[in-house]
């Protein structure tokens, strides 16, 4: 069934709209540290409060007891916002109630309710009775099957903001890649991405593994990996002559002074493998070069420690090869971004684990409510 976009939206004057956004960004120091989650979602609530819209942010925070004011501090700069400290009790109803066409509400962190991560349907609806109508612009948690994402579209009509159908749209292409097709998958937790590391194998023509994943691959194949991490599930000795994968053939390690670079088999007990060699990477050029559809997440190395050289690399190299580059994970995006380069990239996804959740799956939670949603408006 198909998704509603926003778009197809006219007046919407003294209607309340409920709109599930991706404010769960980085904070230091009790401020937002990062903001290009949220430049990016004021595109749906500017485009719905300039049709009369009274609109009702509901967001979360990872950090179940963190505040959503730091980002109300930030979004009350660009457009009129009121804030209140609760969710979808008497404030927040007395709140949404008092609001004015073209004006915005932000809910605090749905996650304080034990009932968002149950979705449980009082807290349901608690949420749907203070609007008239949703809207759902954080693709970023559509992997998560909690009360805002899926419990709300059951009853009350249902729309995707432009954040999220972007997402969407820019993720697609890489569920049916054009061959020659190349994976790019970094990052550490490889338990965590086995079910998309299975899907990539069958779709794509070479599925490169990197960063602290391809420890595990290096370990099957009886190399010393010394004290580098590796997350212990026995899938790398089982994808091992999978002829579709390809691992890094030299590797940094880190040493007082910085990195040495060292063949891939020939890590000390005594050391830590803190990145790919750039040798690594130009191993794969090649197949850089030549790929139709480049899809990469995740970083090369120890990238919140500083180790980026690696994935600063890649980045460079993908941005400038012919084919469709889909790129997304956070340090991935930090590093393309530190770089100037994100113009040079098919799209970039500003999801984490919803992007992997997807590519693996080929829909989310939020996928399907929006397309099952049968609620009409009145
Ligand atoms: C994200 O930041 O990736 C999403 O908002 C999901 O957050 P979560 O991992 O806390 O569910």
């Amino acid at each position: 069934m198909e998704i509603r976009s926003v778009n197809e939206l006219g007046d919407l004057s003294g209607v309340r709209v409920l709109v599930r956004t991706a404010l769960n960004v980085p904070m230091e120091q009790g401020a937002v540290s990062d903001t290009f989650r949220l430049d990016r979602a004021l595109k749906t609530i500017e485009f719905l409060t300039a049709r009369g819209a009274r609109v009702i942010l509901a967001s979360h925070r990872s950090e179940t007891t963190g505040s959503l004011k730091p980002v109300f501090d930030y979004l009350k700069k660009k457009i009129a916002l009121v804030y209140v400290d609760d969710i979808a009790g008497v404030k927040a109803h007395a709140a949404a109630l008092a609001l004015k066409d073209g004006q915005s509400l932000m809910l605090e962190n749905l996650r304080w309710d034990k009932g968002e991560k149950a979705n449980d349907e009082h807290f349901v609806r608690e949420l749907t009775s203070m609007a008239d109508m949703y809207v759902d612009d954080d693709f970023t948690t559509a992997h998560r099957p909690h009360a805002s994402i899926i419990g709300v579209p059951k009853f009350l009509p249902s729309y995707a903001g432009f954040q999220f159908l972007a997402e969407l749209e820019g993720l697609t292409p890489a569920l049916t890649p054009q061959s020659p097709s190349l994976a790019i998958l970094g990052g550490k937790k490889l338990e965590t991405k086995v079910p998309l590391l299975q899907t990539l194998l069958k779709k794509y023509d070479h599925v490169f593994v990197g960063g602290a994943l391809a420890n595990d691959f290096f370990l099957a194949k009886g190399y010393e990996i010394g004290k580098s991490l590796a997350s212990g599930t026995d899938v790398a000795s089982r994808l091992l002559n999978d002829s579709k994968i390809l691992l890094p053939t030299e590797v940094s390690v880190a040493t007082v002074d910085g990195r040495d670079d060292v063949q891939a088999d020939n890590v000390g007990e005594g050391e830590t493998i803190s990145d790919i060699a750039p040798r690594s990477i130009a191993a794969l050029k090649p197949y850089i070069d030549k790929a139709r559809m480049i899809l990469w997440n995740g970083p090369m190395g120890n990238f919140e420690n500083g180790f980026r050289e690696g994935t600063d690399i890649l980045a460079s190299f993908i941005a400038k090869a012919q084919g469709t580059k889909i790129v997304g994970g956070g340090d991935t995006l930090a590093s393309i971004q530190d770089l100037g380069l994100e113009k040079d990239f098919t799209f970039v996804s500003t999801a984490g684990g919803a992007m992997l959740d997807f590519l693996a799956n080929g829909t989310l939670p939020g996928i399907e409510a929006l397309e099952s949603s049968k609620a009409t408006r009145s």
